[in-house]
């Protein structure tokens, strides 16, 4: 279980996270939703343990994150908004993470085939993974987090400038995980998709968390006016 309590956050004078509080339980799937800069990148990255350099509590499973960065990063894995391939074919980056963990060869050629075609890019498999088309390049990263088996599966905006039917693809993928009971937190400003994958739905906005709530609650009876105008398209 994810527990953050009062976490804020500055870069310089500039205060971009504000008194945070938020619960985040195994197998829930969390949509955190809000405006350009509204502090949501910043957040995930608090979450997935790849910023400790915050105010507040944050507990992952009981444990400290701020004193044991290490112990929670391996529970978690996070794709990002614009994500960077590496150097080396699509299957040597899908393959990244299984090698570090120390899978067998085998195990690891039979995982990474089973996720490049959950994610319809077996075919890309020997390509220079720098040189796919930036739909391709999304569904790697996407393949790249769900070839290794965490808790919690963090995902910043994993289909922005993608197409419908490279968006169906990668919400197929995400459907999958949610059916293990895994945790997935994922940003997105597409409110179809948030309503269609999330179970609960959180609302930022200028660095603080309007509301959470249960997805159909956030949308069709929010509490906040701010979220209610966010949620409807309205000034
Ligand atoms: N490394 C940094 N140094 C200084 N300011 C930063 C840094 N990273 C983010 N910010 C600022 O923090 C604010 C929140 O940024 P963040 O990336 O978290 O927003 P976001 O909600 O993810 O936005 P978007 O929807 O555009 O991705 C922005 O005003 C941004 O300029
Ligand atoms: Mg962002």
């Amino acid at each position: 279980m994810i527990l953050l309590n009062l976490i804020s956050k500055t870069f310089g004078d500039r205060q971009i996270l504000r008194n945070i509080n938020l619960k985040v339980n195994n197998g829930e799937v969390l949509a955190i939703l809000g405006y350009s800069g509204a502090g949501k990148t910043t957040l995930l990255k608090i979450i997935s343990a790849l910023d400790t350099n915050f105010t507040g509590e944050y507990l992952f499973n009981g444990i400290n994150v701020k004193k044991n960065p290490e112990k929670v990063r391996k529970h978690i894995t996070m794709v990002f908004q614009n994500p960077t391939m590496f150097r080396g074919t699509v299957f040597e980056n899908v393959a990244y993470g299984l090698k570090v963990r120390g899978y067998d060869k085998e195990y690891i050629r039979d995982r990474v085939s089973e996720i490049l075609e959950l994610l319809g890019i077996l075919e890309f498999m020997d390509k220079n993974a720098k040189k796919l088309s930036g739909g391709e390049k999304q569904r790697v990263a996407v393949a790249r987090a769900l070839v290794v088996d965490v808790d919690v599966y963090i995902f910043d905006e994993p289909t922005s400038n993608l197409d419908i039917e490279n968006i169906k693809i990668i919400e197929g993928a995400l459907e999958n995980i949610k059916k293990m009971d895994k945790t997935v937190i994922i940003t997105t400003h597409n409110l179809f998709q948030a309503r269609r994958l999330a179970s609960t739905v959180a609302y930022m906005e200028k660095g603080e968390i309007v509301e959470v709530g249960k997805t159909e609650e956030i949308f069709k009876k929010p509490k906040d006016e701010r979220t209610y105008k966010f949620v409807n398209g309205t000034f």
